[in-house]
C-alpha cells in the first residue's frame, strides 16, 4: 500500500486546518495510507517510508516556521539521495504575503529531487496587527476545499500508480 505523509506546523490553527483538509480529502482514496504528522513528530524514517508528501507551513519572519525548518534540517540528509522522484504539494499559510516560504520549501525539496505535483496553495488570514496575527484563525470553507483537493489529487494520484 502506498503511503501519502503530511507533515505541518502551526502555531495559531491556521496551517493546520489546511493540513487536516489536505488529510481529509487524501482519506477519501482507497488503498493509500495517508498520514498526519506534526513537523516536531516527524523524522527521516516517516520521510522515507512514504511514497509522496503534503508540506505546510506558516510563513513566519519571511522564512518557514522555526519547527518546519527544524523538522527539514533533522530529516534533509537521512533521506538526501533515497527519494527522488517521489511527488509533493505545499500549502502554506500567511498572513499576507507566503512567497518567501514557498521559494524555501522548494529549494529544500529541489534538492531532494522530488517532484511538485500541484501549485502550491497560499492561505493568506490578512492578520496585521499583534493581536490578529497572534488570535486563532479560522480559515474559510473554499480554502479548505482548495486544501483537500490537493490531497485527494496527490492521493489519487498514488492509487492510481502514476506517483
Ligand atoms: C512571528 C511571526 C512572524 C510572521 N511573519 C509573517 C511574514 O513574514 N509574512 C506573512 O505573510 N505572514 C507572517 N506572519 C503571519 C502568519 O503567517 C499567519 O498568522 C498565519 O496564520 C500563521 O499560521 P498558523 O495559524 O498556522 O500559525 C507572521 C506571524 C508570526 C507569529
Amino acid at each position: 500500500m502506498k503511503t501519502l505523509l503530511i507533515v505541518f506546523h502551526s502555531m495559531t490553527g491556521g496551517t493546520e486546518q489546511m493540513a487536516q483538509a489536505a488529510f481529509r480529502g487524501a482519506c477519501t482514496q482507497a488503498g493509500v495510507n495517508v498520514r498526519l504528522l506534526r513537523a516536531r513528530d516527524a523524522a527521516a524514517s516517516d520521510v522515507l517510508e512514504a511514497d509522496a508528501y503534503v508540506f505546510a507551513t506558516p510563513e513566519n519572519l519571511a522564512a518557514i516556521a522555526g519547527q518546519m525548518k527544524d523538522f527539514f534540517d533533522r530529516s534533509y540528509y537521512g533521506a538526501l539521495d533515497q527519494i527522488g522522484g517521489r511527488a509533493y504539494g505545499l500549502l502554506v499559510c500567511a498572513g499576507s504575503d507566503g512567497q518567501n516560504a514557498v521559494r524555501q520549501v522548494e529549494r529544500i525539496c529541489t534538492g531532494w529531487r522530488l517532484k511538485r505535483v500541484v501549485e502550491p496553495l497560499i492561505v493568506c488570514t490578512h492578520a496585521q496587527t499583534p493581536e490578529a496575527i497572534l488570535a486563532p484563525k479560522h480559515i474559510g470553507a473554499a480554502d479548505l476545499e482548495r486544501c483537500e483537493a490537493i490531497g485527494t489529487g496527490i492521493a489519487a494520484g498514488l492509487a492510481l500508480g502514476i506517483y
